[in-house]
């Protein structure tokens, strides 16, 4: 079947039209129109610029991916939209648009969780990935390791107490001048650094538990640089970057090892905007090897917001008889968040 799907829940409108047959998942188009430009003026997103451009490109976007596609919303089985977690002016603008074309066509219409669909993003690059495993969603704006027993089973076993950990990267990196977003660079700075000149503080909450905190970690990078500029010292950008990485890395890393200890879990799946972080993937594709376990990560490409990881988890949902009626609304947290 094909599955037209949408994505507007950030800074990126994206549609989507996939194909799903009998063992095989197919990307036939995947349109993401971009707002960093815009939001780079601003050091940050900003809800209702957000919206607003979400609103300017949706139409010509879903007519661009169905003709990228090569196909016409007759041959649309199912439309999949991100409803939740998300900015709630920009998931609107999905939700309402999804919803007129659905019921205009008669087309059933799948609401889909936007953290689900960034873990579902790894059955495209990886068909033979089938729950149970354990699953760390890490993006800009969610922090969250998972045990996923089922297409469409979540449990969160941990998850971030404050600051997102790409939250934590975009501030850090603004501190440091780098434009908005500051992950990707971030990833480049500190691969020409040294990961122990400076000794941070852990972003794993201590204690037998599986969660974060990702305030305490900035909040002591952006003093290190005030401190630094107060006294008139010069730092290097990439000694800070690779310190506060390998920090990242080290607690992600702990907390992941003990959840494989608490839940038993031998495949380790990682997504979201920040699983592109090289530094990251490397530590946690090290971890698996150490413990003899799979490792499963979307190429690059599929990291970040984009459609065709929303119609990969709507295909299940699908599957599991879920669906919309016309009182479909979006939400920024909460209600069907994981
Ligand atoms: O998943 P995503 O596209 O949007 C949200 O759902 O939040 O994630 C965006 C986040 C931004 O914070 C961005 O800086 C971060 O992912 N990011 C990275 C890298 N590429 C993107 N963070 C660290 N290293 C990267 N290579
Ligand atoms: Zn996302």
């Amino acid at each position: 079947m094909l599955i037209l799907s949408f994505e507007s829940s950030c800074d990126e409108t994206s549609a989507a039209v996939c194909a799903f047959e009998d063992g095989s998942k197919r990307i036939l188009s995947n349109i993401i129109a971009s707002q960093v430009e815009t939001h780079k003026l601003y050091g940050g997103v900003v809800p209702e610029i957000a919206s607003r451009a979400h609103c300017d490109v949706i139409s010509s976007i879903t007519y661009e991916a169905l003709e990228t596609a090569g196909v016409s919303l007759a041959d649309v089985g199912a439309i999949a939209v991100a409803n939740t977690p998300g900015l709630i002016g920009a998931l609107l603008v999905g939700v309402s648009f999804a919803k007129s074309l659905a019921f205009a066509n008669n087309i059933p219409l799948v609401p889909v969780n936007h953290i689900k669909g960034h873990i579902a993003a790894n059955y495209f690059a990886h068909p033979e990935l089938e729950p149970p495993f354990l699953a760390l969603a890490a993006s800009g704006g969610h922090t969250s390791l998972m045990r996923v027993s089922g297409f469409t089973s979540f449990e969160p076993i941990g998850a971030t107490r404050d600051d997102a950990i790409g939250e934590a990267f975009d501030k850090v990196g603004r501190v440091m001048g780098l434009p908005y977003p500051g992950g990707a660079e971030m990833d480049r700075l500190a691969s020409l650094g040294d990961p122990d000149a400076i000794k941070f503080p852990s972003a794993a909450v201590a204690g037998d538990n599986l969660d974060f905190s990702f305030s305490g970690l900035k909040t002591s990078v952006i003093n290190y640089l005030h401190t630094c500029e107060q006294k008139g010292v010069g730092y290097s950008r990439e000694d800070i970057a690779a310190s506060f990485t390998k920090t990242v890395v080290t607690s992600v890393t702990k907390k992941l090892d003990m959840a494989i200890d608490a839940t038993g879990l031998e495949k380790i799946v990682i997504a979201g905007g920040v699983a592109a972080n090289s530094h990251l993937r490397e530590g946690i594709e090290a971890l698996c090897k150490k413990r003899g376990l799979e490792f499963f990560t979307p190429p690059k490409s599929l990291c970040g917001d984009n459609a065709a990881m929303i119609a990969a988890q709507g295909y299940y949902e699908y599957l599991a008889g879920v669906r919309a009626d016309t009182s479909l609304n979006a939400y920024a947290s909460g209600r069907n968040d994981i």
